[in-house]
Formats: structure tokens, sequence, C-alpha cells
């Protein structure tokens, strides 16, 4: 740098260096960056020393909360003792073991093997393969295509983006598209028909899936991809009974039911997975983001012995099972995975965040009362607040509004993150450590935030407030 040349401030290096991932660039180029620089337990500080509760948990996963030292010293340990290694020709690292070996003890899948990657996407992509490497081991190579849903979300690579149930992942990227089959979104709120009970918005669910594979034929259809519930596309909960009416229906056609665990899993509903809340029977199952409780990037996929042992036999024949990543089974990633599922279990973190599930839920609900507030729905430490303009026809606001932006943005104002998803939808998923005088903040944040949103708003006559 020469003599008298002014530095860049971070935001201008930010504006001119930084490619920013799922943003608005154009509205980023005008606004700028926040700019976060330390964390402590729910709270984080971004460059000006503001102090903002960080009511997302980053993006659904630091659930062990900010600035945890065990977890910083076993990383620098694990650094200064075995940095790198890889996992490739039967090399192994003591994490990786014991970090498969924990996860044995926690998953629910009967013999499990685990492996390795470094994000939800990358794990998912991994599914994809392994289901068809299945399917081709045991002599039925035509079972290749992959069930879906709308507002799912699975991931960002070519092949995830694909199961990616919202558009704005598809549009412009060149996906192949052509054995991936959307069905309707579970969404009870909006897709449910006028006078539909949620039952028979099950049932409807149910048939429509019996017709697909009527229709695509079983011989044809590998896997049915489903988070136990929707994270980025809403927060939504599956309708009472769902799984009890799909599970059955994917078993006698021999589709596998891979369960993305990415958001779900390790506490998030009030249960270790997802899938023990909702009753599902997982083939396989995702995890990723708590796992690590987002300290450093892994995730693993639990493949059970029955698709390993074939597997394996069919590699046998190739010389190797050629798929892995340079960073599949990081000891640094891994040693850190293994002291946070520790962490959690000494902690007693699971049973702590299944009772702040009680008093924030009841905070939430109570914010579905608020004029902006179409529909509230959550469960464990999730929440999701869907915005409209007429509580009463559902009426959305124009997209052009950026009504959930708007929320977000005067939450931020008054000290509090949450996440505006596509659809209006503000998802609200804490640290699983918060406690309960922090609930009471979040929500009394949440709705000063939404009162300053709705003062800029005409809505409906019956939706102003009366109280
Ligand atoms: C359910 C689910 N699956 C997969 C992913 C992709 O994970 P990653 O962003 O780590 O690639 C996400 C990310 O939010 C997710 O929520």
């Amino acid at each position: 740098m020469g003599v008298g040349r002014v530095t860049a401030t971070l935001e201008q290096q930010d504006l001119q260096h930084l490619f920013h991932p799922c943003t608005d660039l154009a509205g980023h180029a005008r606004s700028g960056p926040q700019i976060w620089q330390r964390g402590e337990g729910v709270y984080v500080y971004d460059n000006h020393g503001r102090k903002y509760l960080e009511g997302m948990a980053g993006l659904w996963c630091t659930a062990l909360g900010y600035g945890e030292k065990e977890l910083a010293r076993v990383a620098a340990e694990q650094m200064e003792t075995f940095c790198y290694g890889p996992l490739f020709a039967g090399k192994s690292n003591e994490p990786s073991i014991r970090l498969a070996t924990k996860l044995s003890e926690w998953v629910p899948i009967e013999g499990a093997r685990f492996l390795f990657g470094c994000s939800g996407s990358d794990a998912n992509d991994a599914q994809v393969k392994l289901v068809r490497y299945y399917f081709n081991a045991i002599g039925k190579p035509s079972k290749r295509k992959i069930l879906t849903r709308g507002n799912a979300y699975h991931g960002v690579t070519v092949a995830t983006a694909a199961l990616t149930g919202l558009p704005a992942f598809h549009k412009h990227f060149g996906l192949n598209m052509d054995d991936v089959i959307h069905l309707t979104s579970p969404h009870f709120y909006r897709q449910g028909r006028p006078g539909e009970s949620e039952a028979e918005f099950v049932e409807r669910l149910g048939q429509e899936l019996e017709e697909v594979i009527a229709r695509e034929g079983a011989d044809n259809i590998a896997a049915m991809f489903a988070e136990p519930l929707m994270g980025a596309g809403g927060v939504i909960l599956p309708p009472e009974g769902y799984f009890q009416r799909i599970q059955p229906v994917l078993e006698a056609n021999d589709i596998l039911l891979v369960d993305d665990e990415v958001v779900c899993a390790f506490g998030r509903t009030g249960n270790p997975f997802g899938c023990q809340t909702y009753g599902m029977r997982p083939a396989t199952m995702t995890m990723a983001k708590a796992l690590s409780s987002a300290y450093l990037p892994i995730s693993a996929v639990a493949v059970p012995s029955f698709m390993y042992e074939a597997i394996a036999e069919t590699a046998g024949g190739v010389g190797l099972f050629a798929h892995g990543l340079t960073y599949s089974g990081h000891p640094v990633s891994a040693a850190v995975a293994v002291r946070n599922l520790e962490l959690m279990e000494e902690r007693g973190l699971m049973a702590h965040a299944a009772a702040m599930s009680v008093p924030f839920q009841a905070a939430l609900q109570r914010l579905g009362e608020h004029p902006l507030v179409g529909n509230q729905r959550g469960i464990g430490l999730i929440a999701g607040l869907e915005l409209v303009a007429d509580k009463a026809t559902r009426t959305s606001f124009p997209p052009s509004e950026k009504m959930a932006f708007r929320v977000a943005a005067a939450c931020l104002e008054e000290g509090l993150v949450v996440r505006a998803i596509v659809g209006d939808i503000i998802a609200v998923c804490p640290p699983l450590i918060i406690n309960e005088d922090q609930i009471d903040e979040l929500a009394a944040k949440l709705e000063r935030g939404l009162d300053r949103a709705l003062a800029t708003v005409d809505l409906a006559p019956q939706a102003t407030r009366s109280a």
C-alpha cells in the first residue's frame, strides 16, 4: 500500500471483492454488508460493537451457541497433534473413528455406518449417488428417479439444487431436472384447498404419491428425500399423519426414504432427531450444521448395513468405492464434532431444548395474533411466522413490498437477528442453549420489529391492531 493512500473500510472491501452467496446482489451493492465480529452465548456483536440476540443460530446451526472455549481448545489441540489425514485407501484417523462410533449411539438407524463430508449439500449429493449405486448393486439399475417436494431445501450442488423445491434455486442455473419429480409441498396453510381438512389434505398427498408411482413406475424410482420439517422452504411442519400415510406406500414400492436432518438433527424439534418427532422410518439420514454446532464444516450420511453390504460387494468389482472428498473425515472437524456431541450429553442439551420449547412456542404463538401474521407455526426451538396483508383471505403482500425483509430489518434495529425467507416468512431458530429470560427478550424484540413494520403499511381494516 503506497504512502498517503487511504485504506478502504471493511465495508468497501466487501463491496469490491466478495461474492455473497444467497444474496440479493443488487440490493447488497446499495446497502452494503453487516459485518459480524464476535459472539458469546446466544449473542453476536457487529463491527460497531452493537449487540444482537442471534435468533437464527446463524443458518440454523450454532446449537451450542457462540464462543464455546472447549470446542476452540479441542480444535487447536487437534491441529497441533495431527492437522490432516485422508480416509482414502483405508487410512484412518482417531477423531473420525470416534465420531462414527459416537454417531452410532445417537442415530436411530441400526448398524449404520457414517460417510463424512463438509456440508449438507455434498452429503445429500452423496445420498443421490449412494441410493443409485445401491440399486445398481442389487440388479435394479432402472431405479434412479428421486422424489422430492415443493418448498424442500436439500442443497445447492447440481443434483441437490434440482431436489430443492424453490424456483429461485433452479432458474438460470442450467440444472438437470430429468430424474427429479417434485410432489406437492405439505404446506397445509398454503396448499390446503378451501374447506379441506388437514386429514383430507394428507389423504390427497398420499394419493398423489400413489399416482406418481403408478405413472412413473416403481421400477424407475429410487428414493424420496424429505426433511422432517422444512426449514429454509418456510418452516413448514408436516400435517398430522403425513409420514404415516406416505411411508407404507414408499415401502411397498421399495423406494428409500432419505431423511434430510440437516436442520432438525441434534435437538431442534424437541427430540434428538426430527424423524423421532414425526414417526418417520428413514432408510438413510443426512446430518450437518448442529453436528459441530457450526464450529467447523462437517456433514455425515448414515448408511444402513443393507446398503453398505451391497455397495461394498459391487465396489469390489470396480476395485474401490470411488466417492470421497479430500476433507471427508477431516480430523479437526471430526474432533470438534465429537466434543460438541459430548458437551450436548454432559450438559443435558436435548432435555434443555425440549424444556425451553414450552415457553418459546408459547411466546411465538402469542405473536401469531399480531396483525401482520397470518399463520404461526413451530415445534421445539424452531418457528415461522407467515406474514399476510389480509388474515381472512390469506392474501400475501406483493413481493415488491419485501415485507419479511422489512420485518427482519426492523428486528435488527431492535437488536434481534431473524431470517426473512421467500414467501414472506420470518424464521426463528435460536441456539439450543437459550434460556427463559432470553426467550422473553427474543419475543419482545420480535414484537417490536413486527410493530415497526406494521407502522409502515396499510392493512385490510379487520387486520389493524385493536389493542
Ligand atoms: C434441510 C437442509 N438440507 C441441506 C442443506 C444444505 O446444507 P449446506 O448449506 O451445508 O450445504 C440445508 C441448508 O440449509 C438444509 O437446510
